[in-house]
């Protein structure tokens, strides 16, 4: 009696051992607002301490990310993070920095956030899964937030004959009211960091130049906008930066780092 007792106890517990060693089906996705804006606000700090060296942040963004990690746990992300990384002095960071850090990764992805931290735990990273951002391509872009899925200017979303066209359209249309460096204060970071592209492409080509707004074609206006983020040291890419309302509310504007 005592001895089936016994048993059974074992038995109970090496069942939970095994399904703990297997770890759960995750039970939420990155779409479930599992880590808070001030958090990934803290982890693109440290990313840029401890990881920019080597990563560009485009490394963690779009489809370079999902193409190693959708579908998978955030634990895979963890795991690699901070048992390996940084590569020249793994998990030398605080478990909470590497939480932090992947927070921000979440946040590069456009993910949504929300009032609980993300824990620098693995236990709770195996919990969630990595999924696309639900909306992806299909929700009309929302004013002012950017697509989900977007991509930032730091992803390299113009080219630099792009920018160069759009330097001298810049010359002849725009530098008789704005020294260029109007475009790089905080005033301009203000009205146009952190949302979507669009924004930007709406304001110039409605209202300016305010001589004769909207006098200029939109592939004008999207070359000076790459002139834009070229003055903002913002990296050229393969691809020049396009016209359409969706694919301009799919990339994120930023305040440069200096
Ligand atoms: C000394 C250079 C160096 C530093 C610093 C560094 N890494 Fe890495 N990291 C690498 C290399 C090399 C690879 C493998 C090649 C790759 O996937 O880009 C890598 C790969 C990764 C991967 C796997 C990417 C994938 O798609 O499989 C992640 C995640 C990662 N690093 C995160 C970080 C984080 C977070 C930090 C900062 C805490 C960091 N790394 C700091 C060099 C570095
Ligand atoms: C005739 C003068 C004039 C011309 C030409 C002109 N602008 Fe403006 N622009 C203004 C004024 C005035 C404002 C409002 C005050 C300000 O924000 O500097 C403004 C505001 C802006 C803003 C909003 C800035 C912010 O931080 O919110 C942008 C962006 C802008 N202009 C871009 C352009 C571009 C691009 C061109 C060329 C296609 C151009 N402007 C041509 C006078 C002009």
């Amino acid at each position: 009696m005592i001895r089936s007792v016994l048993l059974a106890t074992a038995t109970t517990l090496a069942v939970t051992m095994v399904a703990a060693v297997h770890g759960q089906t995750p039970q939420k996705t990155t779409n479930s607002a599992v880590y808070t804006a001030p958090q990934a606000d803290r982890g693109k700090i440290v990313f840029g301490e401890k990881c920019g060296a080597c990563h560009d942040p485009a490394r963690f963004t779009g489809d370079a990310f999902f193409e190693a990690f959708d579908g998978k746990a955030l634990k895979e992300v963890w795991d690699i993070a901070s048992g390996t990384m940084p590569e020249d002095n793994p998990g030398s960071l605080k478990p909470q920095e590497y939480g932090d850090i992947i927070a921000y990764f979440l946040q590069l992805n456009a993910f949504p956030t929300g009032t609980t931290e993300l824990p620098g735990e693995a236990g709770a990273m195996a919990n969630i899964k990595i999924e696309k951002p639900m909306k992806s391509g299909a929700a009309s872009p929302v004013a002012g937030v950017p697509a989900a899925g977007a991509k930032s200017v730091k992803a390299g979303v113009y080219t630099a004959a792009q920018a160069d066209r759009g330097q001298a359209l810049y010359r002849s249309k725009c530098a008789s009211c704005h020294a260029p460096n109007r475009f790089t204060d905080d005033l301009f970071y203000t009205s146009f960091a952190g949302k979507p592209l669009w924004e930007m492409f709406d304001v110039i080509s409605d209202t300016m130049p305010e001589d004769n707004p909207g006098s200029m074609k939109p592939g004008e206006y999207v070359d000076i906008m790459a002139y834009l983020l070229k003055v903002n040291s913002f990296p050229t890419g393969e691809m020049e930066l396009p016209t359409g309302k969706d694919a301009l509310s799919a990339i994120l504007m930023e305040k440069p780092q200096r």
